[in-house]
């Protein structure tokens, strides 16, 4: 299984993307949290701003849609090049058309959780998807404290993930630090969101590859106790 770390740019220099990007070159994918101020109370960027990182970056995008009406909006990110675009559960009827969609264009398609979101409806469901997105701290905002309440939700998921021999990637987005990176490791994620501990940290690269470290060594089935 490996293991995938994916900067944040909520964390980075919002005046400097391109530069930025190249701080973290040897990271997996960059995440780019899309808000839109009515499904969170907060406000980032859109598809202009997604068509020029993709012309400007190192590595392949991973979208997070925070918005109502994915319906409307999510197709777009596919078709500007995306890899992978993951919308909210909750912010939608119809999960299964959406992803649908999105991969006819050409991204993987993920379906986000909010710490609250009860996991069970969506486990049927995981071979439309290419990612599950656990959100670890409420959506809205970089720089929060991880809520390992939201621990059982990754492992029912790794759990019907095996079950079923699915090839979906299991994401975790928020809080995520070389110390709860390893909680989240056992419970069965194996793609990890870092905003505010990759680009607050002096060298950048440095802390990816220690992420990535401390992830792979405690990750489920490894034989590692939970910290
Ligand atoms: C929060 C965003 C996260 C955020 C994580 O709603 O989805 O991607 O950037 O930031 P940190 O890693 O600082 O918690
Ligand atoms: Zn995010």
């Amino acid at each position: 299984m490996a293991t995938r770390i994916n900067p944040s740019i909520l964390a980075a220099d919002f005046a400097n993307f391109e530069s930025e990007l190249g701080r973290i070159r040897s990271a997996d994918l960059v995440h780019v949290d899309i808000m839109d101020n009515h499904f969170v109370p907060n406000l980032t960027f859109g598809l202009g701003m997604v068509e020029r990182l993709q012309q400007v970056s190192p590595l392949p995008l991973d979208i997070h849609l925070m918005i109502d009406d994915p319906e409307r909006w999510a197709p777009g990110y596919a078709e500007a090049g995306a890899f992978s675009v993951t919308f909210h559960a909750e912010a939608t009827t119809d999960p299964v058309t959406v992803a649908r969609r999105l991969r006819s264009i050409g991204a993987r398609a993920g379906i986000a959780l909010k710490p609250g979101t009860d996991v069970a409806p969506y486990l049927d469901l995981l071979p439309e998807f290419d990612q599950v997105l656990v959100m670890t701290v409420e959506p809205g905002f970089g720089g929060q404290s991880f809520m390992q309440s939201t621990m059982p939700t990754l492992a029912q998921l790794r759990a019907a993930v095996e079950k079923n021999g699915l090839d979906v990637w299991l994401q975790v987005d928020g809080g995520i630090t070389e110390q709860t990176i390893e909680i989240a490791a056992a419970a069965g994620a194996d793609t990890f969101v870092a905003g505010s501990s990759v680009f607050g940290a002096e060298n950048p690269a440095a802390q990816i590859s220690l992420l990535r470290e401390r992830a792979a060594s405690h990750r489920h089935g490894a034989g590692n106790l939970e910290s």
